[in-house]
């Protein structure tokens, strides 16, 4: 039987237990996972972590399943899939706001590429107002994000705002 592979593409900046959820959440049925951090330039958003230092987050937090690899893509994710050979984009939907851009993109992936379809997953409800960006905000401003990223994530964010451990 032929291998069923997913691709679940986005910032990652950094990964948090929302984008965890999802990707688990995948795995129930799809035989792996690879979790693809875009590059700035194919990005409107400027970011906090480099895009190795993301890639290296998402290998370490995912470090007990092997069923998850991660890398970064530069350009279109439709020539990342195909050149891959992956016919599934996952995506989380939190809130009915994301939906708009995501139904969009989903529908412009489709018509670059027909051979691909866009899985959306719902995380769990505790997850449904998390983002990275809150993350990085919060963070930033003394708040405690524990509860919100891996024990490597915090670790790595108080690194890179010189925050006490
Ligand atoms: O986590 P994000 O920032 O919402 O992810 C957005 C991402 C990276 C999935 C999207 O910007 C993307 O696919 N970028 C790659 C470039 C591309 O294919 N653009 C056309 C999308 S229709």
């Amino acid at each position: 039987m032929t291998e069923r592979v997913a691709v679940y593409p986005g910032s990652f900046d950094p990964v948090t237990r929302g984008h965890e959820d999802i990707v688990r959440r995948a795995l129930g049925f799809v035989d792996r996972v690879i979790v693809a951090v875009a590059h700035r330039r194919t990005q409107p958003k400027t970011g906090m972590f480099e895009i190795a230092e993301r890639v290296d987050l998402i290998r370490t937090v995912f470090g007990d399943e092997p069923r998850v690899t991660a890398t970064d893509f530069n350009g279109l994710l439709v020539d990342f899939a195909r050149d891959n050979q992956v016919h599934i984009i996952i995506r989380g939907l939190r809130a009915v706001s994301d939906f708009e851009y995501e139904f969009q993109m989903a529908l412009m992936n489709r018509q670059l590429y027909p051979e691909v379809e866009t899985i959306f997953l719902a995380p769990d409800e505790h997850y449904s107002y998390l983002s990275a960006s809150l993350v990085r905000e919060i963070a930033a401003l003394g708040g405690d994000i524990a509860q919100f990223v891996s024990p490597h994530v915090l670790e790595a964010l108080r690194r890179k705002l010189s925050l006490p451990s």
